[in-house]
């Protein structure tokens, strides 16, 4: 399997709007030969963009809702006419009750959508695996946009949260931090099957430069 690399836009102003699609274009250019696998989480309002790359999208964030009377909800439905192919739920900026977090699996399933669970810890990485999503992300949340690699600061997290995930046959991320291609190989040889990153490429002035450095990373 290839290592995932999921590019999260956050709502950094360098990763917004018209910017938005320029960093999407970059990433994906330079990328699309690479032995990893890139997705791209842009804000919802940018989620148009989606239709304009060949780059896989994911959503942020989605609610479980059917069309119809949501004022102020993103479904699962709206994001597919859009070709985004899965979303993050229960991001650390974005936390859910675990009820709120299985209705999301399940409606993401559903609608043939890829499901990025995220984890705070070990332990609840290890309980939300038991909802079988599609990934689970550990993401320590004191590490996040840092510049501190999780992989370097804190790898028994990743070695922990890698067995207890992969052991209920769930594909496990871990993320915060991450900024160099040395970050990424250290989390690879962790055990995790890729990684999370915002910071170090959405609020980067020179992206191009961090993805050529993750990419040689990924496949050290
Ligand atoms: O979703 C990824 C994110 O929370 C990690 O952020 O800035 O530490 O790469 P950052």
């Amino acid at each position: 399997m290839k290592p995932v690399i999921i590019v999260n836009f956050k709502t950094y102003e360098k990763a917004t709007g018209k910017k938005a699609l320029k960093l999407a274009e970059k990433i994906y250019e330079h990328t699309k030969n690479s032995k990893s696998k890139w997705i791209i989480c842009p804000q919802h309002v940018d989620i148009w963009i989606a239709k304009h790359v060949k780059i896989p999208v994911y959503a942020q964030h989605v609610d479980a809702l059917e069309p119809g009377r949501g004022t102020g909800y993103i479904t699962p439905f709206s994001l597919k006419a859009y070709g985004v192919k899965g979303s993050l739920i229960n991001h650390s900026e974005h936390r859910l009750p675990l009820k709120e977090i299985k209705a999301r699996i399940e409606i993401l399933k559903k609608y043939n959508m890829v499901s990025v669970v995220c984890a705070n810890t070990v332990r609840e990485a290890s309980m939300l695996a038991k909802l079988k999503p599609d990934y689970i992300a550990v993401e320590p949340p004191e590490l996040i946009g840092s510049g501190i690699s999780v992989s370097e600061a804190k790898p028994e997290i990743i070695e922990k949260s890698a067995k207890v995930v992969k052991k209920q046959g769930v594909k496990f991320l871990c993320g915060a931090g991450i900024s160099k291609g040395e970050d990424v190989k250290k989390a690879l040889e962790l055990g995790a099957d890729g990684v999370l990153v915002a910071s170090a490429i959405a609020n980067s002035k020179n992206p191009v430069k961090v993805i050529k450095d993750f990419i040689r990373g990924a496949e050290l």
